[in-house]
């Protein structure tokens, strides 16, 4: 299959899918694909039968077809390219796992040291963009912020706006990753009121955002290695996940050529919720209101309470029914930061190491498959590096901004793309008469 069409694959098997109410059946192609659950095609289902299928959530329903990430929810697996999350996060950096999601391939040393430079020399951002911050009020959240300027980006660079040029299109991809810290320090100075600091070329990815988020002109800035490689490790846990809400969203709004700027302005902003890449910040505002270890049953028996609408944040994932890989490494980067930071009694991480112990255990949360997520450690780990809770996900949506654009590209430079159009189960209104307003009671 390719893009949203099965193109000349061979099916490996067919279905047959018959309506007991008509008698009618239906020959579908049945796809493998490298790994995972094969799919069945109903690209031409409703030509053929005149019916939608329905899948609410997506559950069930693989939306394109893409090289860039496997999950095995069921056994905790994540795989970029093919290599093992665990593998990446102990012994590659942030850049070099941009490159494998863009190019597909780990980088040779010249192709790594290529790469470095040239997204070293694309974090400067327009001059300009500074007035366009100043526009928000102090108290901006900094993702309405990110919202605002990744999309304005369209409006600074131009001439990497033509989807068609695979040169503009990987040019737009590398300023996008290089520049993503650059405007998130920025966001962060507005809203402390501190001068925003240009970026340093000799200093790596991880550092450079450490510094222009912490640093100031009057001082110089020494970054600590165990805390920059800990931000690098944070970036590549949310490097890239398959089709979740905010890559879905950058697919779909690409689907119909936007350019990749504002593409991946949406992405920010699906991110955002607390369901997705808000719940970083939602974990901290819960381990806050428990308070202290003798409170969780409590919130743990209103978790299981359906009449409650409180969640345990950082609990649950709509693919690992198992204990997200990324969660373990991100739990001993936060304890590998908190040591270096010599923080021995951070209450919130006694708080949510207890509220782990106790929720494993719990019948509910393992006949639900709940496990921790990400988000559930991570907060504790940012906020150690001295990131306030409304930047936590702003650090989520750079490190995401190369796994958007890598299915962005891969999804523009499909052979057979399409613009993305559901449909839907009609229950509204049947056809009626408009009746004009002075004859309505
Ligand atoms: N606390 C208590 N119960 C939960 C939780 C939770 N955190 N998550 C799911 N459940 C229950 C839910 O009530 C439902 O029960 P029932 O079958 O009796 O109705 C069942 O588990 C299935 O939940 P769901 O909402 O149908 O599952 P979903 O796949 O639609 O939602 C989720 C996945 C991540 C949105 C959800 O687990 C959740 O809201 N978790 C808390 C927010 C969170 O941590 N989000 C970060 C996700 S990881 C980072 C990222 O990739 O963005």
């Amino acid at each position: 299959m390719a893009g949203s069409s099965s193109g000349s694959r061979a099916a490996a098997g067919r279905m047959t899918l018959s309506d007991q109410r008509s008698g009618d059946s239906w020959e579908l192609d049945v796809f493998d694909g490298t790994l995972g659950p094969s799919v069945i095609d109903f690209q031409n289902f409703y030509a053929k039968s005149g019916h939608f299928t329905f899948d609410p959530g997506f559950t069930s329903t693989g939306s394109c077809e893409s090289r860039i990430t496997f999950i095995d929810g069921e056994n905790g697996i994540l795989l970029h390219r093919g290599y093992p999350i665990e593998e990446l996060a102990a012994d590659s950096d942030y850049l070099e796992v941009c490159y494998l999601l863009l190019h597909g391939e780990l980088p040779t040393p010249a192709e790594k040291a290529e790469f470095d430079d040239i997204i070293t020399h694309h974090t400067m951002v327009h001059e300009q963009l500074r007035y366009f911050y100043r526009g928000f009020r102090r108290d901006a959240h900094p993702m309405a912020i990110m919202c605002g300027v990744v999309g304005a980006l369209s409006a600074f660079y131009p001439d990497t706006t033509d989807i068609a040029d695979p040169r503009q299109r990987l040019i737009a991809a590398h300023r996008l990753v290089a520049k993503m810290p650059t405007l998130a320090a920025m966001a962060y100075k507005s809203s402390v009121g501190q001068p925003y600091m240009y970026p340093r070329n000799d200093l790596t990815y991880a550092e450079n955002l450490l510094f222009m988020t912490f640093g100031v002109p009057a001082e110089d800035y020494e970054p600590n290695p165990v805390l920059a490689r800990a931000m690098d490790r944070i970036l590549i846990l949310h490097a890239d996940h398959e089709q979740n809400a905010s890559t879905s969203t950058v697919r779909i709004a690409g689907s119909s050529g936007a350019n990749p700027f504002a593409c991946i302005a949406s992405g920010i902003a699906s991110l955002w919720g607390p369901a997705h890449g808000g719940a970083n910040q939602a974990v901290m505002a819960m381990l806050r209101e428990i308070g202290s270890k003798e409170r969780i049953p409590e919130y743990i028996a209103r978790a299981k309470d359906k009449s409650d609408p409180f969640r345990l944040m950082g609990f649950g994932h709509r693919v690992y029914k198992h204990y997200d890989p990324r969660a373990t490494i991100m739990r001993q980067s936060c304890h590998e930061v908190l040591d270096e930071l010599g923080i021995r009694d951070e209450p919130l991480l006694g708080i949510a190491m207890e509220l782990e112990r106790i929720a494993l255990e719990d019948d509910y949360f393992i006949e639900k498959k709940l496990f921790p997520n990400v988000d559930f450690y991570s907060g504790v780990t940012m906020r150690a590096l001295g990131f306030p809770e409304t930047m936590f996900s702003v650090l989520f949506a750079v490190g995401r901004t190369v796994g958007w654009i890598s299915h962005w590209k891969e999804m523009v430079e499909a052979p057979q793309r399409r613009i993305d159009r559901p449909r839907q189960l009609y229950t509204g209104a049947e056809k009626r008469h408009y009746v004009p307003l002075d004859r309505r009671a």
